[in-house]
C-alpha cells in the first residue's frame, strides 16, 4: 500500500545555522505526530546534510539529496557521487527537479542515467517532472509528461519501482504561488498511475506514491491531498518554515 510522503527540498537556502535551527524545530513538531501512512523527508543543501542528519537521526525525519552525479567517482569538479551519498546514510535523492533540468541542462537522457546510478546504489529516487506553462496552454501537458516519464524511468525493471517516487510539479506553478488545482493534479495524477500501470501493470501502479509539488501551503494541502491519486507533496517555500511544513504533514493525517 503506498504512503503519503510530505517532502522539503530546501534549494539553495539555509547556512549551516538556519539548517540546525530548522530541523530542531521539525524534529520536535514531528516527534509529536503519530505517522502511520505519512513519510516526512527534508533535502538540504550538500553541506548541511550530515549536520541534518545527525539532528534527524531518532526521529521520523527522513533525510534525502536535491541532486547527485551519475558517475562512480572520478574528475568532475564540484559534483557529488551516489556512493558519497550512501557512505553517510542517505537512502534517497531527489532527481530531475525542473530547476535541475531548466538551469543546469538536465535532458530525460541524463536523468535516466542518474536514476540508474542512484538504484544501483540502493537510493530511493524522487523523479520530478513537469509542464511548462506554454506546453499546458497548447494542451500538450499530457503529451510533455508523458514523454518525461518514458524517457527518464521507463528503462528500469518493475522490480525496481519499489525504489521511485513520483513527483509531478507543473513549472508554471513553481515558486509562483500559483497552484494547480485539486482537479488539475488529480488529473495528471491519474493519468501518470494509468502510464506506469499500462507499462508495469496493476501493482506497481498502486504502489508508486504520486506527489505533487507547485506552491503547496497550509491553507491548500488537505485539499490538494484529499484527490485519490494524490499521495502527498514536494515542497518548496513553504518547508522553510517549520511550522507550515508541519501543517502541511498534518494534512495527510
Ligand atoms: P514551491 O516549490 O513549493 O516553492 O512552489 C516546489 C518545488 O520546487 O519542489
Amino acid at each position: 500500500m503506498r504512503k503519503y510522503i510530505v517532502a522539503g527540498n530546501w534549494k539553495m537556502n539555509n547556512d549551516i545555522n538556519e539548517s540546525k535551527a530548522l530541523i530542531n524545530e521539525l524534529v520536535a513538531a514531528v516527534n509529536s505526530k503519530t505517522l502511520t501512512n505519512t513519510r516526512v523527508v527534508v533535502a538540504p543543501t550538500f553541506v548541511n546534510l550530515v549536520n541534518v542528519q545527525e539532528l534527524a537521526k531518532d526521529s521520523a525525519v527522513e533525510v534525502a539529496a536535491q541532486n547527485m552525479h551519475q558517475a562512480k567517482s572520478g574528475a568532475f569538479t564540484g559534483e557529488i557521487s551516489a556512493e558519497m551519498l550512501t557512505s553517510i546514510g542517505l537512502k534517497s535523492v531527489i532527481l530531475g527537479h525542473s530547476e535541475r533540468r531548466e538551469y543546469f541542462g538536465e535532458t530525460d537522457a541524463l536523468l535516466a542515467e542518474k536514476v540508474t546510478t542512484a538504484l544501483a546504489n540502493n537510493l530511493e529516487v524522487i523523479f520530478c517532472f513537469g509542464e511548462v506553462l506554454e506546453d499546458r496552454k497548447s494542451e500538450n501537458h499530457f503529451k510533455v509528461v508523458a514523454s518525461q516519464i518514458k524517457n527518464g524511468i521507463f528503462h528500469l525493471d518493475a522490480s525496481a519501482w519499489s525504489n521511485i517516487v513520483l513527483a509531478y510539479e507543473p513549472v508554471w506553478a513553481i515558486g509562483t504561488g500559483e497552484t494547480a488545482s485539486p482537479e488539475q493534479a488529480q488529473d495528471m495524477h491519474a493519468f501518470i498511475r494509468g502510464l506506469v500501470k499500462e507499462q508495469y501493470g496493476n501493482d506497481v501502479a498502486e504502489n508508486v506514491s504520486i506527489l505533487y509539488g507547485g506552491s503547496v501551503k497550509p491553507a491548500n494541502a488537505k485539499e490538494i491531498f484529499s484527490k485519490n491519486d494524490v499521495d502527498g507533496g514536494l515542497i518548496g517555500g513553504a518547508a522553510l518554515n517549520a511550522s507550515d511544513f508541519s501543517a502541511i504533514i498534518d494534512a495527510t493525517l
